[in-house]
């Protein structure tokens, strides 16, 4: 979807469909010399929230797609509940393009420029179609063009180049997750990666097993060696900032299937193990919106794209194997694989120098069952940047909610044979995953987001959702320009 934007007279545009508040559609209707369809047509709106209603005009504004509630003062949460049924109606009318004349409504504290980015987020998610691997691909909408209406255009120039470059991202980010696994491999993954780097700013270069087992990366290694299928610490390096000023860091968790290792995992749902590089596809997705973006800051990303599979040469249940930090792990069970990839990325990342490192990954069960699908989890070493990705999470509807990170919980890690083991007992999953995590970060200011719950949906709308490429990308613009 391309976005841009629209400042004229609303009745003297031409479109195939204007989509806007009762009153407004009302007033437009009324300057066409069309009032009498009009009130005809709607005799039985009641115009509540979530109500949607389309006419049909004859003349320049073809149809009016009229948006129940919309003149009323509304939360922040219901303004959103209200973009995303406009865009669902808006995308089964058969046209190629529209204008939205939503940004005048009312959202309690919210300016122009949230409820534009707010709607370009609601129809981006909403236009998206996977369809590659359908003989007969299905329909994808018509719609490839939107005007937003605004009063004055000179405050809303951000917002499009916000709404579109996260349009890119989110889309990237969902294409990978729902790749198939025999297509999207850590292989495909680098292949994938190297296509931001056709950009001058960006740089892409990576590490193949025989670099990392010289780099000495004994826990990555010991995941991806039960694969096929040979793993690949990537970097992509964007420079938008200042030469030399310190990088933002993300790092993604890329295994691009689980099946647990020889902790095999059981059957049912086990295809959703495709999803488990949805951290790597999110740091990805929100990369390449913050190049979309042209964003004014420097920033490091790494993934960690490797295969958990088991086979004769995988890693047993009780091997001792010494990551790039110096540390030894006690591998207890080979379907914690997540902070083994995980670890050696973060020591790597750190060479970089990076201001702030954020990393994300479907790390544990255990976080679907504290949190479900509705928040992320975030875990940090360091409040501000907690708080500051709780904000990005709420500005951009993308939400995730604080977990702690105490010492108290760290015990659970002890093993009787090496530094530390990689799983916890069967309490508090989620936070033992973190305090994994939290033992390969020197001094840094670092979150880890546990996006198990988020990235992905199963069941009847099984696929990717892109989360949280949106609060990212929130996080890296407020970054660049707050
Ligand atoms: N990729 C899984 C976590 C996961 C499960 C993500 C379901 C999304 C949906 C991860 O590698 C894993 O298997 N974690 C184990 C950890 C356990 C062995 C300590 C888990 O959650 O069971
Ligand atoms: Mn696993
Ligand atoms: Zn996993």
């Amino acid at each position: 979807m391309k976005y841009s934007l629209t400042d004229g007279t609303l009745h003297e545009l031409r479109t195939p469909c204007l989509v806007a508040s009762l009153k407004t559609a009302k007033s437009v209707a009324r300057a066409l010399g069309h009032s009498d369809i009009f009130s005809r047509s709607t005799a039985d709106f009641k115009d509540q929230a979530e109500q949607i209603l389309v006419i049909n005009l004859p003349g320049a504004v073809s149809r009016l797609l009229i948006v129940g509630g919309a003149e009323a003062a509304m939360s922040a949460d219901a303004y959103r509940k209200m973009a995303n049924a406009a865009a669902n109606a808006l995308l089964k009318l058969p046209v190629k393009q529209a204008v939205m004349a939503l940004a005048g409504s009312r959202a309690q504290g919210k300016n122009t420029e949230w409820k534009l980015r707010t709607l370009t987020h609601a129809m981006s998610y909403a236009a998206y179609r996977y369809g590659k691997h359908k003989s007969k691909a299905p329909a994808a909408p018509d719609l490839n063009t939107l005007r937003l209406h605004v009063a004055n255009k000179k405050d809303a120039a951000n917002a499009m180049k916000f709404g579109n470059a996260l349009d890119a991202g989110l889309a990237l980010s969902r294409d990978l997750g729902n790749e198939p696994p025999n297509v999207c491999n850590p292989t495909y993954v680098l292949r994938e990666a190297r296509k931001l780097g056709r950009h001058p700013n960006v740089k892409v270069t990576s590490l193949n097993e025989k670099q990392m087992a010289d780099a000495n990366m004994g826990a990555f290694l010991a995941v991806s060696k039960g694969s096929d299928t040979p793993g690949h610490l990537i970097v992509i390096q964007y420079n938008g900032g200042k030469r030399g000023e310190a990088p933002v860091a993300l790092v993604g968790k890329g295994i691009t299937f689980d099946t647990g290792g020889i902790s095999l995992k059981p059957p049912p749902a086990m295809d959703e193990m495709k999803f488990d590089m949805c951290g790597a596809a999110a740091v990805l997705g929100a990369t390449k919106a913050a190049i979309e973006a042209g964003l004014k800051l420097n920033l490091v990303t790494v993934v960690a794209a490797a295969e958990n599979m088991p086979s004769g040469g995988a890693t047993r249940p009780g091997d001792i194997v010494t990551s790039s930090s110096g540390k030894t792990i006690e591998i207890l069970n080979t379907d914690a694989e997540g902070r083994l990839v995980l670890c050696d990325a973060l020591t790597h990342v750190q060479k970089f120098k990076p201001s702030t490192i954020i990393d994300v990954a479907t790390l544990t069960g255990a976080c679907i069952v504290a949190l479900g699908s509705h928040a992320s989890a975030v875990y940090a070493n360091d409040e501000s940047l907690a708080k500051a990705l709780l904000k990005a999470g709420d500005e951009s509807g993308d939400k995730a909610w604080q977990m702690p990170l105490w010492d108290e919980y760290q015990s659970a890690l002890k093993s009787n044979f090496a530094d530390m083991a990689n799983v916890g007992g069967r309490d508090a999953g989620s936070v033992t995953a973190a305090c994994f995590l939290s033992r390969f970060v020197e001094e840094t200011q670092w979150a880890h987001m546990d996006v198990a719950g988020s990235a992905f949906m199963g069941g009847p709308r099984k696929g990717a959702t892109g989360r949280p490429v949106p609060l990212l990308f929130t996080y890296l613009w407020e970054q660049a320009n707050g």
